[in-house]
Parts: structure tokens; C-alpha cells; sequence
């Protein structure tokens, strides 16, 4: 028997439809026919039917609303029809995947449509399956954080992403904004194609137009050559407008018909560009002000906040502290080939109690610098720069316990169920020890384990970065 769902078939023609399916259940096919009483729409819900070979007269006849609830049925259904006319009238919904057949039917050719409708599906469940990947990846590797914040920028993130919407991401330096912008590319159709950043602060003004339009040969001294701009080589990708508040008032007008139109002019070009460009902008001024003062047009501020996102800053998430400090440190030995064992109780209690001005880029600093430095052993508080240690106080840091909500925790797109219980895992494992202040003790009691087994864990899961 094959794997995969049913084929229904939907002929009155009696002969046509046993034929067919004496001869799909030959080949070994799972088959179903109309018992003549339940409900079309049932039929192949209850069979989990994901190939449908119709009648296409027949099909308009018994569920003329089909159009409508194809998709309903079952995402992974396709259609393979045969007879005239009615082709037009099905193929109303251009997302239905259609295999048309001629009549009378020839098996072979059959068989070859239901071979091909089943390498479509698998493509399908391919670009599913790798959008998920995608996503786990962003979440559980690239960036890291199981704050509440965190959990709802990810969420936010992987909504947004299927969207053409323009975003705008706010936040302080370091809080890991282009890495966020960068997320949502990976994740959207558009990943194929290029991801470019402009950092508008970094361009002297009197070239950012260029930069970003192009321009053409001789519009200014120094144009040898016609040039592209990131604009164009961002075409059908995405155009990341970094520090967009340091923008010139004379480029937010030109930026603004650009997001109006999508449409712009080349420095010294006659003739303007149509581009398909999604654009995700970031600033950590705040832009509102910046409104206020007349240093931000007002109309272009709205045009690009469709959907605001903000990062907040790493104080108002400490307890993702000791997850950052394990993965930088697991990343940095390994690059170095150094093997710093880990942080004193102490001096991660240091670390989990600073403010944090230069957020995750300023931790991810120190802990490759410390690497470094240290070589080998455990870090102490005395290893930690000067600055650290003026507020040397007992971490308090907020411990977050995930809610486990069961309506809500199973992901529409489905989970990978042992990854998401080792992930699950680490975190309890990770706060008890943020919360024991590094104890293995005491964090064993909180998780109701014994100290070895608790550290035995530690050892296997490579957790081993508290050091008591
Ligand atoms: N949640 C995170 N997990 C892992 N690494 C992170 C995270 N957030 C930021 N980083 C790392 O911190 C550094 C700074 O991130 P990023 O450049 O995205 O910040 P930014 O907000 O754009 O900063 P700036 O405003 O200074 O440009 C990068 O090396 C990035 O990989
Ligand atoms: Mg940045």
C-alpha cells in the first residue's frame, strides 16, 4: 500500500469510476467512492483524501461551491480532472493545482497524473517543512532568548515574515535588530533572493542617493560608469534601511515616493524604475520624537511603522542572560579552540545584575574577549573588567517559567517533538540554575532530581556552564 492519503474519485459514470478505481487499487493506491449518501465535502474529510480525480461536470454538479472550500479540505489536495467544459470554471481559484486528463481516458496517462500530483505535494510539504526548519533555527540557534519578550518577537517575526508589509524595528544599539530584519527575510518567500543592507548613518549624504538609486554616467563628477543602486540589486529580495532616523530630510521626500510607488529615478536619469522590493527599516532614535521635532516627515514615519517592531533592551530580559553567556561561550571556544569551562557563581551573579548600555553585542564582547584572555579555567569575578564590578550585588534576576498552555502549544505547522522537548528541558535546567545562583544543589531540589543526575544532564547536554 502507498503512503499518503486517499484518492477519491467523483464520476456518475459508473463504468469510468470502477474502471479507474479497479485500477489505482491495482497499482496499490489507497481508493474511495461516493456511498451515494454522505455529503461530498465529508467524504474527503473523513478519507483524509489528498489526490481527487473528477468528472469536472460532475464535480460543478455535486459541490458547486468548490471553488471555496478546496483548500479547506485538505492543504495538500490536488485535483486531476477530465471532461469538457468546465476547466475555466474549476480553475476560478488560481492556487488550486489542477491536472487535467482527456477523455476517454487513457491509464497510462493516469497513472503518470498521479505520479506527478504526488511529487507536487511532496514539493509542497518540502517548502513547508523547510519553512519550519527555517523558523526552528531562527528561534532555537540564531537568536537566542526565552524571555516572554523574546517569545513574542518571534512570534511576531515569524507572522510578519509571510507578509509583504514594510516593518520598522526599534531599539537600542546592540539589541539585535539587523539580526532580526535578517530573520525575517530568511523566513519569507524572498529568501532566495538578496538581502542588502544600507546603513544610512554610515553613507555621507551627498552619496546616499546614489547609493541607493544608482545613478547614471556623468550626473556628477565622479560618475565614470553607470551604476546600479541597492535598490535595484535588492529587486524581488529585500532592502534593509538601516539607521533610517540619521536620513536627510531631501532623501526622506525621494524615499517617500518610493514606498508609495515602489517606482524611482536613477541620479540623473530621465526615466523612472518600477522595483518589487520589501523594505524592513531600523533606527535606534526614537522616531515619534524625532517627528515632533521636524526632523522626521510624519508621513514617511507612517509609511514605514506598518508593523512596528521593538527589542527591548537586555535589562528588561536578564533571565536570557545565562543562555547568551552558554552559547557565546560554546561559540567562541570552538572558534578559538580555548576551553573556558565556565562562569563562578559569583561572577555570573555580576553579570546577571549590569545594566547592559551596549546590550547582546556588548555581552557577546565581553565573552569572546574573556575566551580569550582566559584561555582555559573557570571566569571570576576578577577576570571581568573594572566596570562590571562597581554594582556588585547578589543576582536577583527574574526567573521566567514557561506557561505551558496546552490549546496553544502546539504550533499550526506542527513540531519537532524531541527538539522541543530538549529545548524545553534546557530552559527549566538553565533558570533553576540562574535562580540557585549557579548552585547544583539547590537547583537539583527545584527540579526534583538528584545532584548527579542533574549533573550528568549538565555533561551531556554540554550545559556545563556554571561552575560552582
Ligand atoms: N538574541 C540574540 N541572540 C544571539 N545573538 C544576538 C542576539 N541579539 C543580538 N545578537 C548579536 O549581537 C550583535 C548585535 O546585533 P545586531 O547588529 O543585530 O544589533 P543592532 O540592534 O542592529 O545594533 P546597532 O543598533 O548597534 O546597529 C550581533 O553580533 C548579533 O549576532
Ligand atoms: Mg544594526
Amino acid at each position: 500500500m502507498h503512503e499518503n492519503g486517499t484518492i477519491f474519485i467523483a464520476d456518475n459514470d459508473v463504468k469510468t469510476r470502477d474502471l479507474v478505481s479497479a485500477f489505482l487499487t491495482y497499482l496499490g493506491y489507497n481508493v474511495a467512492v461516493s456511498d451515494g449518501k454522505t455529503p461530498f465535502f465529508d467524504i474527503l474529510r473523513k478519507n483524509n483524501v489528498d489526490i481527487l480525480i473528477a468528472d469536472l461536470m460532475y464535480l460543478q454538479f455535486i459541490a458547486p461551491d468548490f471553488n471555496d472550500c478546496f483548500s479547506l479540505v485538505n492543504p495538500q489536495l490536488v485535483l486531476i480532472g477530465y471532461g469538457d467544459p468546465g476547466v475555466s470554471e474549476i480553475k476560478k481559484d488560481p492556487d488550486i493545482p489542477l491536472f487535467t486528463l482527456s477523455k476517454p481516458l487513457n491509464l497510462d496517462e493516469l497513472e503518470s497524473l498521479v505520479m506527478r500530483a504526488r511529487e507536487h505535494q511532496s514539493m509542497k510539504m518540502y517548502d513547508r517543512t523547510s519553512k519550519k526548519s527555517a523558523l526552528h533555527h531562527l528561534l532555537s540557534a540564531t537568536m537566542i532568548g526565552s524571555s516572554p519578550p523574546m517569545r513574542a518577537l518571534f512570534d511576531m517575526i515569524s507572522k510578519v515574515a509571510t507578509s509583504n508589509a514594510t516593518v520598522l524595528i526599534q531599539g537600542e544599539s546592540g539589541t539585535g535588530k539587523e539580526l532580526a530584519a535578517r530573520a525575517i527575510h530568511q523566513l519569507s518567500d524572498r529568501h532566495g533572493k538578496n538581502f542588502v543592507p544600507v546603513n544610512c548613518a554610515a553613507i555621507p549624504d551627498e552619496l546616499l542617493e546614489s547609493e541607493l538609486f544608482g545613478h547614471v554616467k556623468g550626473s556628477f563628477t565622479g560618475a565614470f560608469a553607470n551604476r546600479i543602486g541597492r535598490f535595484e540589486m535588492a529587486d524581488n529580495g529585500t532592502l534593509f534601511l538601516d539607521e533610517i532616523g540619521d536620513m536627510k530630510a531631501n532623501l526622506q521626500v525621494k524615499m517617500l515616493r518610493v514606498l508609495q510607488n515602489r517606482e524611482f529615478e536613477p541620479v540623473g536619469a530621465s526615466k523612472s524604475q518600477k522595483v518589487d522590493v520589501r523594505i524592513i527599516a531600523a533606527t535606534n532614535k526614537n522616531l515619534e520624537e524625532l517627528v515632533v521635532t521636524n526632523d522626521f516627515r510624519e508621513d514617511l514615519y507612517y509609511r514605514l511603522s506598518v508593523i512596528p517592531i521593538t527589542i527591548p533592551p537586555l535589562r528588561e530580559r536578564r533571565e536570557d542572560i545565562p543562555l547568551l553567556i552558554h552559547t557565546f561561550l560554546t561559540r567562541f571556544n570552538a572558534d578559538k579552540r580555548n576551553a573556558v569551562k565556565g562562569f563562578s557563581r559569583e561572577a555570573l551573579s555580576i553579570l546577571g545584575n549590569y545594566e547592559w548600555p551596549g546590550n547582546v553585542r556588548e555581552l557577546e564582547n565581553l565573552v569572546e574577549r574573556l575566551v580569550i584572555l582566559k584561555g582555559s579555567g573557570i571566569i571570576a569575578p576578577d577576570d571581568l573588567p573594572e566596570k562590571y564590578l562597581s554594582g556588585k550585588v547578589p543576582c536577583q534576576a527574574p526567573v521566567y517559567i514557561p506557561r505551558l498552555s496546552p490549546d496553544n502549544l502546539l504550533p499550526e505547522e506542527g513540531i519537532c517533538l524531541n527538539s522541543a522537548v530538549d529545548e524545553f528541558e534546557n530552559n527549566l535546567i538553565i533558570q533553576a540554575l540562574a535562580r540557585s545562583g549557579g548552585n547544583k544543589k539547590e537547583a537539583a531540589i527545584l527540579l526534583n532530581l538528584k545532584r548527579t543526575t542533574l549533573i550528568e544532564k549538565l555533561k551531556k547536554k554540554n550545559l556545563a556552564f556554571i561552575e560552582d
